[in-house]
């Protein structure tokens, strides 16, 4: 079943429900995350489908009240750590840009690895759902800091960093995060995709 009328989720297809149902909140409530359903979450990543099959994504994730939580929130810009401290884990995602050449070549750039980094954090986020948490994709970070405290091989590009928690009251959020706490909609299909032709 589809979300009820009053969203702005309808789907205008047939869809399976848990793409709409799927969302991004920034409240979590204080409840700790099981490092087995975090390793659910990333496993369901690690299957994602890759240019090939060279599966460039690679993870940093911390739980709650350790080291790893704290270097991954001091790599945050102040307006997304403020609400992402209180998740229940914290995962950035990068990925290697290069491949190993043929034959003992040397490395070659992997054009793929932002788009396959993107579909491992879909399945992430999939998952996340599918478990009864939420995951909330950043962009909002330093990244220089953020490499410095999780050791970011070179070759390696950090895209976001993921809060993920179960998800909690909007009222405990200040008040212009709460305003925004709510499924947000999509642009009609028709003008996103054309038969033969971008535009
Ligand atoms: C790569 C990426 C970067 C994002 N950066 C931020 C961010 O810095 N702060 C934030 O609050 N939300 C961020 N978001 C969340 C998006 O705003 C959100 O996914 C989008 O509005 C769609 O909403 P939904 O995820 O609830 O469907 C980001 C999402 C993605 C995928």
């Amino acid at each position: 079943m589809n979300a009820p009328l009053h969203s702005p989720r309808i789907a205008a297809h047939d869809i399976h429900p848990m793409f709409t149902a799927r969302w991004s909140p920034r409240s979590f409530t204080d409840e700790t995350l099981p490092e087995d359903e975090l390793l659910t979450m990333l496993e369901a990543a690690r299957w994602a489908p890759s240019a090939s099959n060279h599966q460039p994504w690679r993870f940093a994730w911390g739980l709650r009240g350790d080291e790893g939580f704290d270097a991954i929130l001091g790599g945050l810009l102040d307006f997304n750590a403020a609400w992402a401290a209180k998740a229940a884990a914290l995962v950035a995602i990068a990925s290697r840009s290069t491949v190993a050449g043929s034959e003992g070549a040397p490395e070659v750039a992997n054009l793929w690895h932002g788009f396959d980094a993107g579909a491992a954090w879909s399945n992430l986020a999939l998952q996340a759902h599918l478990s009864g948490y939420a995951a909330h994709a950043m962009g909002g970070f330093d990244h220089d800091r953020a490499a410095a405290a999780l050791n970011l091989p070179k070759d390696h590009h950090l895209h976001a960093i993921v809060a993920i928690g179960r998800q909690g009251e909007a009222a405990v959020l200040p008040e212009k995060l709460r305003a925004r706490e709510m499924p947000n909609a999509r642009l009609p299909l028709a003008q996103i995709a054309r038969r033969g032709t971008f535009a």
